[in-house]
């Protein structure tokens, strides 16, 4: 009998739980595997906090939004620890030796592969799940939870239409996705934006202000702007830029033009209203601005993630029994791959500028910013 471990890691997302179920169903059901559960991400694998999941705990979950297991941002290698932040590593290395696990399935987006990585090259046979709402996880076509969260903002944009449309106003509604424009752009796509604006392509504020003044001279005096948290203008792309670059140098290291676009939900909400008062400054129009945040995360999962998720969880099981460890198990095609995690940590998935879901925007009259 092999025995497995799961936990969630990272900011919850729809599908988690279909996930947890496809994998525990499988392992228990069909191999006859041995499966516990660890609380909190990896803060519970380190406290040994764990939870049944051979009993009923796997019914009943399908639909269920967040995570049964509960999860967190802690990584084993920066926890902190009694005011202290410290390196974990063989301590959780020590509980998964304790609890005789064959393997420990990770569910998790960027950052967790990256864990991930760290414990497999401890020597313990991890295997991972993509899940994120941003969809920015290298080597998967997809990432459950980005389905849902898309008909979510989908939905949002679709309703500020009424306000933005009876008032005559700009509404600049911001969409997560962290370093990537995925959600911003297949929102926006999908709900009529007029303007949408990703962190890949850095934005002119007078482009998008002549875009909105010409939808106003054609009579149609409202506009919805839907904005990425990590979206950039030109000129803070240049100095951030060039600021990651110095700072770079100085340790010897390189950066990518992705990092300069980090920041945190403070900063983003900061910019969106920045951005709403210099459109509404610029064109004469009202401007208004709505922050989706976790909404966007939250609630039942849709159909297309229950099903990838379950996908994704029943060939984790899959790969346990044949011994591919080390991997990230990811849709690729039609079908689903094993990915070494070393071709997958440490890397983002972005939009590339000339997508065609970028191409598809243009081409209905949607300024891009640029
Ligand atoms: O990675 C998912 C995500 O929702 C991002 O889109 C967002 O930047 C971040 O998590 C928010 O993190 P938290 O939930 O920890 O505030």
């Amino acid at each position: 009998t092999k025995y497995v471990g799961i936990l969630t890691s990272g900011g919850d997302s729809p599908g988690l739980n279909a996930a947890i179920r496809g994998v525990g169903k499988a392992a228990l059901n069909h191999y006859g595997m041995y499966i516990i559960g660890f609380r909190d991400g990896f803060r519970g694998l380190m406290e040994n906090r764990t939870m049944r999941l051979d009993g009923g705990e796997l019914s009943d979950i399908l639909t269920r939004g967040g995570t049964i297991l509960g999860t967190s941002r802690d990584k084993p290698h920066r926890m902190p620890v009694g005011g202290k932040v410290l390196d974990m590593t063989d301590v959780i290395v020590g509980n998964y030796r304790d609890n005789h696990l064959d393997a420990l399935v990770c569910l998790g987006g960027g950052g967790t592969q990256k864990n991930a990585l760290r414990l497999k090259e401890k020597g313990l046979n991890v295997i991972t799940l993509p899940k994120t709402i941003d969809n920015d996880v290298a080597m998967t076509d997809i990432t459950f939870g980005f389905d849902t969260a898309l008909g979510i903002a989908t939905e949002a944009i679709d309703r500020l239409h009424s306000t933005a449309h009876s008032h005559h106003r700009i509404i600049v509604v911001e969409i997560m996705g962290h370093r990537a424009g995925w959600l911003a752009l297949g929102a926006g796509v999908a709900g009529g934006a007029d303007v949408i604006l990703i962190p890949e392509i850095p934005y002119d504020v007078e482009s998008v202000a002549e875009a909105i003044r010409e939808r106003s001279r054609g009579g149609k005096p409202f506009s919805i702007v839907a904005v990425a948290e990590g979206a950039i203008s030109m000129q803070d792309f240049l100095a951030r830029s060039a600021a990651e670059e110095k700072k770079g140098k100085s340790k010897g290291g390189k950066k990518s033009a992705g990092d300069a676009a980090q920041n945190t939900e403070m900063q983003y909400a900061d910019h969106t209203l920045r951005l709403a008062k210099k459109l509404e400054q610029l064109t004469g129009l009202e401007a208004r601005i709505t922050i989706l945040g976790h909404l966007q995360r939250g609630g039942i999962p849709s159909a297309a993630d229950r099903l990838l998720a379950t996908r994704l969880g029943t060939a984790c099981a899959d790969f346990i029994s044949k011994g591919t460890y080390g991997v990230m198990v990811a849709a690729r095609g039609d079908g689903i791959k094993a990915v070494k995690l070393e071709e997958v940590a440490g890397k983002v998935k972005t939009v590339p500028p000339d997508h065609p879901w970028v191409e598809s925007a243009r081409r209905v009259g949607t300024n891009m910013g640029d």
